[in-house]
């Protein structure tokens, strides 16, 4: 079974199933993504692959929404444009996006405002630094889930992290805030590959990046000089 319908006037024929995003990223249309990783479920909390669907009153989430016959989608109309936009003026306005390089890259395309909204409060929490294999910045988080659901069901099974909080308070977190070592995680370093704002991090780079030379870093791992060579 197929699904035939209209993307920005062009018609499209994908398999019974697929969404939007899948259509367009099949038919070599752009559509901007965030929380989405082709290794995780699909949960719609960015918002930033939003398309307009002619008859349906809110914009949709490309990422969830099943392509069906007859659809007429637009994905960049300009209500679309200004939804995009706003998305990124909040998320810059909230958080530390300097490591977010595709975020940044969306910032200049959609032309947004990083000031638009200087008394918005900023996520700002000091760096977790409690285990050998990686660090914790959620200043810099957004909240994608990503890391969550690769150590629960997408992945790793294992459960260590979770969202903890409600609304503006919500924030990624272990239970009762233990450190790493004290929960069940197992450093397999999946949350980090699929962080895309560099809120989780290998700690040798971050240690790199706070000046400490190899040397230095393999010291503090194994408690050894390395032999020179
Ligand atoms: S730590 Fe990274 S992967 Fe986890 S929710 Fe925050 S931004 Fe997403
Ligand atoms: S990419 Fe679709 S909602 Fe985040």
């Amino acid at each position: 079974m197929t699904a035939t319908f209209q993307m920005d006037g062009k018609e499209i024929t994908v398999e019974d199933g697929k969404t939007l995003l899948d259509a367009a990223r099949e038919h070599g249309i752009n559509i901007p993504t965030i929380c989405f990783h082709e290794a995780t479920t699909a949960n719609a909390l960015c918002r930033i692959c939003v398309v307009e669907v002619e008859g349906m009153r809110v914009l949709q989430p490309a990422c969830i929404v099943q392509a069906a016959n007859n659809m007429k989608v637009q994905t960049r109309s300009e209500k679309v444009i200004r939804a995009r936009k706003t998305i990124l003026e909040m998320l810059a306005s909230t958080m530390d996006l300097s490591e977010a390089s595709d975020i940044q890259a969306m910032l200049t395309e959609y032309q947004a405002d990083v000031n638009r909204f200087p008394d918005a409060e900023r996520r700002e929490v000091p760096v977790k630094d409690d285990n050998p294999m990686y660090v914790r910045d959620y200043s810099k988080c957004l909240l994608c889930w990503r890391c969550v659901q690769v150590c629960a069901e997408d992945a790793q099974y294992t459960y260590a992290i979770n969202f903890e909080g409600r609304g503006y308070e919500t924030r990624i977190g272990t239970f009762f805030d233990r450190p790493i070592p004290e929960t069940t995680c197992v450093l397999c370093g999946q949350c980090v590959g699929v962080c895309p704002t560099g809120a989780l991090k290998p700690k040798r780079e971050f240690l790199l990046e706070q000046g400490m030379s190899p040397q230095e870093i393999s010291v503090l791992n194994t408690g050894r000089k390395k032999r020179r060579t």
